[in-house]
């Protein structure tokens, strides 16, 4: 029999730990010794420094209760984030689906191919995704629905209804011309219209219909004002014709009396497209309801809402009767590509060669 290699080993290595064990022993108990001394001496100084050691106590109190508060006002903000969101969320969610009583929300945003496309479509998408019983007409003015539009609605599973309509050429805005210049969005807001009269009755189908421009930047709180829309709802817009807001006045009874509008406030609606919604019953009813490419600039708006009310008094004021701003007319800067062309100059690749931008 050969012998056990790791008896050996134990063995062998057994003897030398022998030795050393001892003296180990030895060290230990020698510093134990010394410890307590130490914390014999530390003892007889804390005593005749009780009133440092109790000043020590104090803080580390008054540091306990100040975390406490911190936490109490943590939870309570934790609560009322939460209040928040069952709120406008989850409640809204379980009450309004298979609520024939709430309408739906018809969205119509008119886009057109550019380099900010997808960041704005996405940004607008990330609102309307938290948004209860919306519907999204997004209308391309392009020969064909794109890829881009197509994936991005996809991605986003808002109900929704993708179509395309090309502005005519004679209406097309050239490079140069302002932005006003000629109307935009004629062609795909009617395009919408015309689905809307198609596809959903009056009878039927509860809904309201505003004008979302790819854009614009929309709180939340907009879309459950405008679900009250009987008529015509108007509500304030941030940021527009050279103002900070532009508004409708109200009166001390609540009835819309006017606006504070400064460009051309002789318009018989000043309103911009952001700051109204239609109920979708007047659009079925009325087939006149639609934009023209016949009006002048910053027309469009009063064109529209000349046919669906006949007296300012008819406007509904939402929004705290026209003094919160819920939505606001955002402009994203146009930006320029300069490195592009020198990478063509060098023979290189597109920086977005193969990649969705
Ligand atoms: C438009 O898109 C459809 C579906 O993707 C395609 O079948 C059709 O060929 C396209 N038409 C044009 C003119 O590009
Ligand atoms: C889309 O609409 C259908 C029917 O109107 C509804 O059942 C469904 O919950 C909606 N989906 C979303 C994500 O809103
Ligand atoms: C709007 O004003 C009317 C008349 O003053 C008032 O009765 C109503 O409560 C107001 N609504 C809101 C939401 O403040």
């Amino acid at each position: 029999m050969s012998p056990n290699p790791t008896v050996k080993i134990k063995y062998h290595s057994l003897a030398p730990i022998g030795d050393s064990s001892m003296k180990k022993k030895k060290k230990v108990l020698f510093l134990i010794v010394i410890l307590v001394v130490f914390i014999w001496i530390l003892g007889i100084f804390s005593r005749s420094s009780e009133s440092d050691l109790e000043l020590g106590e104090d803080s580390l109190r008054a540091m306990l209760i100040q975390t406490q508060e911190e936490l109490r006002i943590s939870r309570q903000q934790m609560l009322h984030y939460e209040q928040m969101l069952t709120s406008s969320c989850v409640d809204q969610i379980n009450a309004y689906h298979g609520n024939d009583q709430v309408p739906t929300i018809y969205v119509i945003t008119p886009t057109y191919a550019r380099p900010v496309q997808k960041a704005e479509l996405t940004r607008l998408s990330h609102t309307f995704m938290l948004v209860p019983k919306l519907h999204w007409i997004i209308v391309e003015d392009a020969t064909n629905k794109t890829e881009l539009v197509a994936n991005l609605l996809k991605e986003s599973n808002i109900n929704h209804t993708h179509l395309h309509a090309l502005t005519p050429d004679q209406y097309k805005l050239k490079k140069k011309d302002g932005h006003w210049k000629k109307p935009r969005g004629v062609q795909q807001r009617n395009a919408a219209l015309d689905w809307l009269r198609l596809f959903r009755s009056s009878d039927n189908d509860k809904g309201i219909v505003y004008f979302a421009d790819d854009d614009n930047s929309y709180s939340l709180k907009l879309f459950s004002e405008m679900r009250r829309v009987k008529r015509v709802g108007v509500w304030p817009v941030g940021l527009v014709g050279g103002l900070k807001v532009e508004k409708s006045l109200v009166n001390a009874q609540g009835k819309v009396i006017g606006f504070n509008s400064m460009w051309a406030p002789q318009r018989p609606f000043p309103i911009d497209m952001a700051g109204f919604a239609i109920n979708l019953d007047l659009i079925n009813r009325n087939e006149n309801v639609k934009f023209s490419f016949d009006v002048d600039r910053g027309y469009q708006e009063s064109a529209i809402l000349s046919k669906v009310v006949t007296s300012l008094s008819q406007l509904e004021p939402l929004a705290d009767n026209c003094t919160k701003v819920y939505v606001w007319h955002t402009r994203t800067i146009d930006p320029t590509f300069a490195y592009e062309a020198v990478l063509k100059k060098k023979h290189m690749a597109p920086s977005d060669l193969g990649m969705e931008v």
